[in-house]
């Protein structure tokens, strides 16, 4: 359709009808057999009978037949044959679950991450999904919210890279059948809900928000988002699904044009944020702030003609939301073809297939994190085993929000041994629950871990206690699993730690073990993945997105964090500067920490101006080795620190970074280019530049062992002149993080 037709159609509908294009229903408001899951009074949203039939989206159905039957009843009820669009939260995988988001996260690998959303939006489009609300850009500093989960950790770098990999996954396929809109959520700033509490207020500087907040969505943006979601939180005094934000920033500074949509009944809690007196005014309000279409809750379709009708709401304020949802259906060729992708026959040639299922199975391999490793990994015999533990025959490490996946087709850790031919002896040893106190399973384990010469010890947080609304206060083990593998550590201390969890945990009593790594929620190829990490087949890769605490008390926590007055100072701990007197500032893993069995030296660093004049580059190269047996891939991490600005800057940030595969004994030289650019950030009065001065420049593959340059960035008007940076080169080991021991009082 061109986009004179559409201005022709709204031409042709009724208020009504136009308010049914911004609203969105559960599937199962439609047809029966949906799971509809309110989170307000039903009785308060119900459509009528005419009202069903004009409605302009929906959620949550089951597959391509489902979503046939709905779409094919709608045409032949709505009076303006406007199609309807079918979303659903895609958010790891749609049939084929890959690693939870944070998990791919600590890939480092915008490819991988890119490749995953592909698989997963062939899968969806095939079975009717024609919009996923995913990525979830929301970035994430405190762990005890439990959508860590769904986010990719702590740096906006990283979030934004990951973001817009995702973004171009969903949206971009040589197959234009195969491709889904994407929905950026959740704007803005959900992630630092307060205390880590879900749906808390956020309270936050514009200098902190840009810095930090804004850089993932403003990629998903960029990429291409077909959509973005408001938060459910308030940020800075007004509900998201109000906020001028999604006009001021998202429309106009961004120049995003795409379709907003409030999150799941956001629009008629702004009257529980007490914010609207009523639901009338709750849709006025989200209306008025451009929030086109409504999830679930009604307002807009209860209360919209009379707003218009007052004049509060105006004709034109509608009809452009509405020109935007049918604009969105027009690039999805909805009108041409209501049904697009969804084909039953192609659900079940591509949903699991071998590709996709090999694809998850290097996921979960690339994204698992070697915390600590004595030797004992790789596994040199493939006998003598106790694999021990409630995660180690589980299929909850599909994941949380696997959405329509199978848990039954999650390859077990136990299974993967048994396909391999692994000689072992296998004992849950206790339930996974939080309030679990049946010790009853601990003297199979015990006897077992006496048996045999190594023990895997599968324990973590089930899939339960992550996800939305499972925000925790105390982010450790559940108590009996950590009494488990007190027992189990006394009888054999040949203990290998496996992780599964949702968020960082507080780990550190398992660090006495001999090796402990995190597979995240793995997704249904963890088993084999685990297996393969095991017993050298395949290597570690991963590096941590988000930091593991030493104490839950120093949440939140990041690693780019501002410097203070009174810096810590290793060499003086009992000064009066910022610190805790019972731990250290230190988490106990940072941001960007993962070992591998290869051993990678770093060593060379430099920097040498190059490039196109008007650019205004720098080239920044490094040279790694793998000075091991093992081939293996690191993650080269390249970090800059402004040393004196007009504001507080933070203590590091990371801009650039590349994963790199090393065969043993081989080197190369990694470069970056580097401009000013990646030295500047927002000032006061919204202009982005880098200020003249002193920046350090820290590059490696391990955050506590950084190569150091040093550089002079010098002003100039014209900022993009390259004669004007001098560089001098110190590459020296610049140690980020003290010894534990140093740290504590
Ligand atoms: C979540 C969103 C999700 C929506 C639809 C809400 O509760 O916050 O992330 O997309 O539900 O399922």
């Amino acid at each position: 359709m061109k986009e004179k037709q559409i201005w022709q159609l709204i031409d042709r509908m009724t208020i009504e009808q136009k308010l049914g294009q911004m609203s969105v229903c559960e599937y199962g408001d439609l047809m029966k057999g949906g799971d509809n899951v309110y989170t307000g009074p039903k009785g308060e949203f119900a459509l009528t009978e005419e009202q069903k039939k004009i409605v302009g989206g929906v959620l949550n159905f089951k597959d391509a037949s489902a979503m046939i039957a709905l779409q094919k009843k709608h045409l032949e009820e709505d009076p303006n044959k406007i199609p309807l669009l079918f979303m659903l939260d895609v958010i790891h995988g749609y049939k084929t679950t890959f690693p939870i988001p944070l998990a791919i996260g600590c890939s480092f690998d915008t490819d991988l991450a890119e490749r995953c959303a592909r698989a997963a939006a062939v899968e969806s489009a095939v079975s009717g999904v024609q919009v996923t609300y995913s990525p979830m850009a929301d970035l994430c500093r405190d762990a005890r919210w439990g959508r860590v989960m769904e986010g990719f950790g702590e740096d906006p770098h990283l979030c934004a890279e990951m973001s817009a990999a995702f973004v171009n996954g969903y949206q971009r396929n040589a197959d234009k059948n195969y491709e889904i809109a994407s929905c950026i959520k959740h704007f803005a700033c959900y992630g630092a809900a307060e205390a880590g509490r879900d749906y808390n207020c956020v309270d936050m500087s514009s200098y902190t928000m840009d810095e930090y907040y804004m850089p993932g969505y403003k990629a998903g943006v960029n990429a291409g988002a077909a959509m973005v979601m408001t938060a459910f939180n308030s940020l800075n005094g007004t509900p998201c699904t109000a906020n001028t934000m999604l006009r001021d920033k998202l429309r106009t500074e961004w120049g995003f044009n795409g379709v907003v949509i409030s999150d799941y009944n956001s629009v008629a809690e702004l009257v529980n944020h007490g914010c609207a007196r009523d639901l009338r005014e709750a849709a006025k309000l989200a209306i008025a702030a451009e929030c086109d279409m409504e999830m679930v809750s009604t307002t807009y379709l209860q209360e919209g003609a009379a707003l218009v009708e007052s004049g509060e709401i105006s004709m034109e304020q509608i009809d452009r939301a509405v020109f935007r949802i049918l604009s969105l259906k027009n690039r999805l060729g909805l009108f041409e073809n209501p049904y697009a992708a969804a084909d039953v026959q192609a659900e079940k040639r591509f949903c699991r297939c071998a590709g996709f299922l090999s694809l998850a199975r290097k996921a979960s391999t690339d994204s698992c994190v070697l915390l600590k490793n004595d030797g004992i990994l790789p596994l040199k015999k493939r006998n003598g085993i106790a694999l021990i533990g409630p995660f180690a025959d589980s299929k909850e490490i599909i994941g949380a929000w696997s959405c329509n996946a199978d848990p039954a087709h999650a390859v077990t850790i136990r299974e993967a041994f048994c396909e391999e031919n692994i000689e072992f002896e296998y004992a849950r040893g206790c339930g996974d629950s939080l309030e679990e106190s049946d010790r009853r399973g601990f003297s199979e384990a015990i006897a077992a871990a006496k048996r045999c010469e190594t023990v895997v010890l599968c324990i973590g947080e089930s899939m339960r206690y992550s996800g939305e609304c499972r925000s925790r206060t105390e982010i450790c083990l559940p108590p009996l699993q950590t009494e488990l593998f007190e027992k189990i550590y006394e009888t054999n201390p040949n203990v290998v730690v496996v992780l599964f969890q949702g968020r960082p945990l507080h780990i550190r009593a398992l660090l006495k073990s001999r090796a402990v790594f995190t597979m995240w929620q793995p997704g249904a190829e963890g088993g084999h993945a685990c297996a393969d990490l095991l017993f050298g087949k395949s290597n570690f890769s991963g590096k941590l997105a988000m930091s593991l605490p030493h104490s839950v008390g120093q949440l939140p926590l990041y690693y780019n964090h501002y410097e203070t007055g009174r810096p810590f100072d290793p060499n003086n701990a009992g000064a009066w500067t910022s610190k805790y007197i019972d731990a250290p500032n230190e988490p106990l893993f940072p941001f960007g920490y993962g070992l591998s069995y290869s051993k990678f030296v770093f060593s060379d660093a430099k920097i040498t101006a190059c490039g196109v004049k008007k650019e205004n580059k720098m080239r920044v190269s490094v040279r790694v080795r793998n000075e091991s047996d093992i081939d293996g891939s690191e993650v080269v991490q390249l970090y800059v620190r402004d040393v004196a600005a007009t504001m507080v800057r933070p203590v590091r940030e990371l801009k650039k970074f590349k994963k790199i595969c090393l065969s043993a004994h081989t080197e190369t030289v990694v470069e970056f280019m580097i401009g000013p650019k990646d030295l500047g950030f927002v000032h006061s009065d919204g202009s982005f530049y880098a200020e003249p001065g002193e920046f350090q420049v820290l590059i490696g593959g391990d955050p506590r062992g950084l190569l150091r340059l040093d550089l002079i960035y010098k002003e100039d008007k014209m900022r993009y002149n390259i004669s004007r940076i001098a560089m001098r080169e110190m590459a020296e080991p610049y140690v980020e993080a003290q010894n534990e021991q140093q740290r504590i009082l």
